[in-house]
Order: structure tokens, then C-alpha cells, then sequence
């Protein structure tokens, strides 16, 4: 098969043959085919789409370019997924909730895109911790921790990991088909039984609507049931940051705060929530689900979980005891309230793309990041302020990025007269 054909049948707005998608994301995984001519199909998908039958087509073969995980005799496998938010640091929660609730999680993860965050990058801001496990490993802490999580590699569904790192430069991210085969070819490759999604929806998130969100969730639960797994979908609001903190080592911060019963309510939440639907997809009555759940913040289970979780992987577990260890970048800067009354939106958008420009995401393929650099609201929306008040706290390193992202967040901040209506953070379920 030609690819400059395949370019040509995308852009033209045609459907694909699983053959031809064979040809274009193998060849492009076993680096036959080069970057621009699968930069220049991405923006064709973007712009064109994919049918549903197309899209599942191509999760299967993305699934299928590498290994596939089995996770044979671990008890009660789960995964769970986001489809990327700004502040949003749940994984690093919920996946030790989950093995305190005697769950196994086995589970591969991401970095940060375009303006989202990823929980490899935050989980990094840890010295010596590592998302690359050999397969041995890999299993043998999931049976003894119930907690392990990889990376992108050449193994696990390394169709995805590159074509994630090249959409990520190419903005062709926030593309229906595109991110459920992203999402999905991971989860069928990492083998869990029960997979809960979090489907953000809003400003921050890559689906804008909760009709797209809807499509989304529809779209991903239908192929995992294909596939033999249990799928859930949670739409949650993404239209401020989750919590109060943007950016790596700040975002495993507030976690640690969350895992010993400090965290924000809206983090705490969400994360009682997914943690529910994980169980109830057990089978486990929803009640009671929830009190165990909430038990695991209370009483030190799920932060010791983490502990063990990050000492297996190599990180140094005195910073999950100190987090004054954590390397938080020393520049500080606050954006002030401007009138007197309250906080409108905090556009999680805006927030996200400040964390990149401070340094805290990429521009390029590979580049390296710094950890330490972030965005905390001082003030959510709905809050009272008066003019002078500090609403947004600014860490950067010797003033990078500085100037652009204070347009950012000013930009991004409403202030108003009147109280807003305090929005739903849970929008829907799908499954
Ligand atoms: N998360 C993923 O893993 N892939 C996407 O495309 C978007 C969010």
C-alpha cells in the first residue's frame, strides 16, 4: 500500500480497510513509515474523522502492535483512564484507593498532552521513580502491591505511545476517534477486567460539550464490551482545574494531602466516586462501596499503598513521609482580584496552558520538563474576593514563561458581582 494513497483516501473524506490501517500505524511503529507523512494523516483523521466500525478497527490494530498483557490469575483487575484534565491528579489517588479496597490495578499511563497533565510526568517529580517495568516486575508488584503502572513503551501498545507523542506537537489531539483509540488500544492491551473512564467535559478538557463528551464515553465503553470487558463511564466537569494545584510535583502534593484525608472536596469526590463505580462494577452494593471507599483516606490504607507503590518502582519513599523534599520551583507570583465580589470562572484552559508555558509541558517531541513549576487557586469559582485579594499563585523558575502565562490567567479569570451557580462536578454516566 502506498501511503501517500492512505493520506489521500483520509483527506478525501473515505474510510479506511483494517488492512490499511495495518499499513499505516504498523509501518509508523516500526518506524517504515516516517513522522510527516503520519503528521499529515493525523490532521486528515482530525479534520475528516473516522466511522464508528473505522475507529474500533483501529484500536485493534493499535492494541495489537505490540504485546498484550495477561493478567491471567490476579484477582479482581482494574484500570481506570481519564481523558486528560488540568489539575487533574485522580490517578494518583483512586489507583491506591483501589488496592487498599483489595482491587488489583495494574495499569499503563500517560504523559502530559498538550495543555493536560499526565501521571508519569507527576509521578517523576519523584527521584528514581521509574514507569519502566519489565513485564516479571510489572506482574509480580501487581500480585504483591495491587498497584503497578508503566509508561508508553515499545512493548504495550507502542503504536499508541508514538502516535500520542506526535499528536501532542501536531494539534491533533482533541479528536473523538483519535482519543478513544488512544485510551482504549491501551486498556485492551494492559489486560484489566473492569476499566472505569473518566470522560472530562469542558473548557479544560478536550471535549468542549457534554453531547461530544457523551460520544466520546459511547464510543469507548462500546469497544471494551466488545472486547470482553466491563466498561463505566463518568462525565465529570472540566471547566475549572480539579483541586487547588496545576503542574507535576504541586498536583503529587495536594495528592498526598488527598490520601491523608486533607484533600480539596471536589478531588476527594471525584475519586469516592470512580472508586464506587470500580467496586459496583464487582458487584459490590454501592453503599457500601462508598464507606469503604471514604475509609481508605481516613485511615491510612490507600497512602500506604502509595508508599509501597512508589518504593517498588524505585522512587525515594521518604517524599511521600516529607513532602518538603519535593523540588517546588521558587519563583512565586500572584494575579489579584481586580473588583470585590466573586469568582466567576477559572478557566481550566488558560490554567493549563500557563503550566506549559512556565515549563511545566512540552513543544517538542521528548523535551524535558520541569517539575517544579505550577498554578494554585488561592480561590475557586463561587468563592467571595475582594479587589487586592490573591486569587492565582504562580511558581516559576527565574521568571520563564512568566509574562505569557500571567496573560493567560488573567485572562482566563471572571470576576462578578453575583454568586455563580455552583456546578455539578458528576454529569453523566455511561456504560
Ligand atoms: N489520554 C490518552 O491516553 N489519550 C488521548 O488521546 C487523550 C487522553
Amino acid at each position: 500500500l502506498h501511503i501517500p494513497d492512505l493520506i489521500q483516501k483520509k483527506r478525501d473524506g473515505h474510510e479506511h480497510s483494517r488492512a490499511e490501517l495495518e499499513a499505516l500505524v504498523l509501518g509508523y511503529t516500526r518506524n517504515e513509515v516516517p513522522d510527516y507523512q503520519v503528521a499529515a494523516w493525523l490532521m486528515a483523521v482530525y479534520l475528516k474523522g473516522m466511522t464508528p466500525p473505522e475507529t474500533a478497527a483501529l484500536t485493534l490494530v493499535m492494541a495489537a502492535s505490540g504485546d498484550q498483557m495477561n493478567l491471567g490469575d490476579l484477582p479482581r483487575t482494574v484500570d481506570k483512564h481519564s481523558t486528560g484534565g488540568v489539575g487533574d491528579k485522580t490517578s494518583l489517588i483512586l489507583t491506591p484507593m483501589l488496592a487498599a479496597l483489595g482491587l488489583t490495578v495494574a495499569k499503563m499511563s500517560g504523559r502530559g498532552l498538550a495543555h493536560t497533565g499526565g501521571t508519569i510526568d507527576k509521578l517523576e517529580s519523584i527521584p528514581g521513580w521509574t514507569s519502566e517495568l519489565d513485564e516479571a516486575h510489572f506482574l509480580e508488584q501487581a500480585r504483591t502491591i495491587g498497584l503497578a503502572l508503566v509508561g508508553q513503551s515499545k512493548d504495550l501498545a507502542p503504536a499508541d505511545g508514538k502516535l500520542y507523542a506526535l499528536r501532542d506537537v501536531t494539534a491533533t489531539v482533541d479528536c473523538l476517534p483519535l482519543i478513544a483509540s488512544s485510551i482504549m488500544s491501551k486498556k485492551l492491551a494492559s489486560g484489566a477486567h473492569t476499566v472505569v473512564l473518566d470522560v472530562k467535559v469542558g473548557a479544560g478538557a478536550f471535549m468542549k460539550t457534554l453531547e461530544d463528551g457523551r460520544g466520546l464515553a459511547r464510543a469507548m465503553v462500546d469497544i471494551g464490551k466488545h472486547s470482553g470487558r466491563q466498561v463505566r463511564a463518568v462525565l465529570t466537569d472540566m471547566d475549572a482545574p480539579l483541586g487547588f494545584m496545576a503542574g507535576n510535583s504541586l498536583e503529587v502534593l495536594e495528592a498526598l494531602d488527598t490520601l491523608r484525608g486533607h484533600g480539596p472536596h471536589d478531588l476527594t469526590e471525584l475519586c469516592v466516586s470512580l472508586a464506587v463505580e470500580a467496586l459496583a462494577a464487582q458487584g459490590e452494593d454501592e453503599q457500601q462501596a462508598e464507606a469503604r471507599a471514604r475509609a481508605t483516606l481516613s485511615d491510612g490504607s490507600a497512602l500506604a499503598k502509595f508508599r509501597a507503590f512508589i518504593e517498588g518502582q524505585g522512587g525515594d519513599p521518604t517524599y511521600v513521609d516529607d513532602p518538603s523534599l519535593f523540588d517546588v520551583a521558587p519563583g512565586r507570583e500572584e494575579i489579584l482580584a481586580t473588583s470585590s465580589g466573586f469568582v466567576g470562572k477559572i478557566d481550566a484552559l488558560s490554567v493549563g496552558r500557563a503550566v506549559l508555558v512556565l515549563g511545566g509541558g512540552r513543544e517538542r517531541k521528548g523535551e524535558a520538563i520541569d517539575h517544579g513549576v505550577g498554578v494554585e487557586l488561592l480561590r475557586k469559582p463561587g468563592d467571595a474576593v475582594q479587589t487586592g485579594d490573591p486569587v492565582l499563585r504562580l511558581y516559576h523558575r527565574d521568571g520563564r514563561g512568566l509574562d505569557v502565562a500571567r496573560g493567560l490567567l488573567t485572562a482566563g479569570l471572571t470576576l462578578q458581582a453575583t454568586q455563580p451557580a455552583q456546578e455539578a462536578l458528576i454529569l453523566d454516566r455511561v456504560n
